[in-house]
């Protein structure tokens, strides 16, 4: 095993402050620190959750970050990627700020991902509306075999449900899914999901995009089939989908999980109603071009501001 939690996704973004005043408003995110063009947002006592990095050429996600046990995990990474089919992207590095030590690698056809160990805790938040923490992405492949192979046996996730011959459901610790594959003719982000209470903090979620942004939800809310979580659907500032998720199954301790194969009906992807809309199907973001090891803002040495209140703190 050696992802034992989804930490975050990191994300390109051309107006930086804007991106982090849209992920404030609207989603109640605080941010922690801002180091080298890159801002670190929570939602918790966690020093990040979302990652945005200024970049105004290359516009897409840039990393999937996934939380490992520590420094022997990293070392086992760098044997298991490359046979598992990824690519390390150059080699352990520390400075990043609120994390011990990373290293990046590439996963078939060109999905990146940060594996870290050592998030800094303790971040006091004031009151507010705010999500429980990031909790899933889904990514688009074209070959979902080659992929899924890589995710078990590189990463060390587990298999959840399926619905062929379009989806599968992963799962890296107690949450049903950490990550979601998707068939799809270009490799890019479906979207990344935070976890909230009930069905009360979507519509909150909601309100806020209106009041705040005029905009309102690409779909939802109801409830999936696989997972059996409730779901509300929009665009961040930068166009990127994101996922609002309450209920999400808790998986039996001991791997006594038993996968379930769901059949291709609208009613399984979405219980109450419906297939998903064309605007949900084809949403995706694109694999910004990764650099290899320590990227940029890793300065290291860099102290987390003190969280200042969200406006709907
Ligand atoms: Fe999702």
């Amino acid at each position: 095993m050696i992802t034992t939690r989804m930490g975050h996704v990191g994300l390109r973004v051309p107006d930086l402050d804007a991106a982090v005043a849209f992920q404030c408003d609207v989603i109640g995110m605080v941010e922690t620190a801002r180091v080298g063009g890159a801002a670190y947002l929570t939602c918790n006592d966690r020093h990040h959750e979302l990652i945005l990095i200024a970049d105004p050429v290359r516009r897409g996600y840039d990393h999937i970050g996934l939380e490992v046990a520590g420094p022997a995990a990293l070392d086992a990474a760098r044997r298991r990627v490359p046979a598992a089919g990824g690519t390390l992207l150059g080699d352990v590095y520390d400075g990043e700020p609120g994390i011990d030590r990373a290293l990046l690698v590439r996963g078939p056809e060109g999905h990146v991902f940060k594996l870290f160990c050592g998030m800094e805790r303790g971040v006091r938040l004031p009151d507010g509306d705010r999500p429980l923490k990031f909790e899933h992405v889904s990514v688009k492949v074209r070959r979902m075999r080659r992929f899924e192979r890589f995710l078990e046996h590189g990463l060390g996730f587990r298999f959840s449900d399926r619905i062929a011959p379009i989806a599968s459901w992963w799962h890296c610790d107690a949450d049903h899914h950490g990550m979601a594959v998707v068939r799809s003719p270009t490799a890019e982000l479906s979207h990344y999901a935070y976890a909230w209470p009930d069905l009360n903090a979507l519509g909150r979620v909601a309100d806020r995009l209106k009041a705040e942004r005029g905009r309102t939800p690409l779909w939802g809310p109801s409830r999936h089939g696989p997972g059996n979580n409730l779901f509300l659907y929009h665009r961040d500032h930068d166009g990127a989908l994101v996922e609002h998720c309450a209920e999400l199954q808790r998986m039996p301790p001991h791997g006594d999980y038993v996968p379930r194969r769901w059949p291709l009906l609208p009613d399984q992807i979405n219980q109450w109603g419906g297939p998903p809309p064309l605007r949900f199907v084809w949403a995706g973001h694109p694999i910004a071009p990764p650099g290899t090891g320590r990227p940029p803002w890793a300065v290291g040495g860099a102290s987390s501001r003190t969280a200042e209140p969200a406006r709907h703190a």
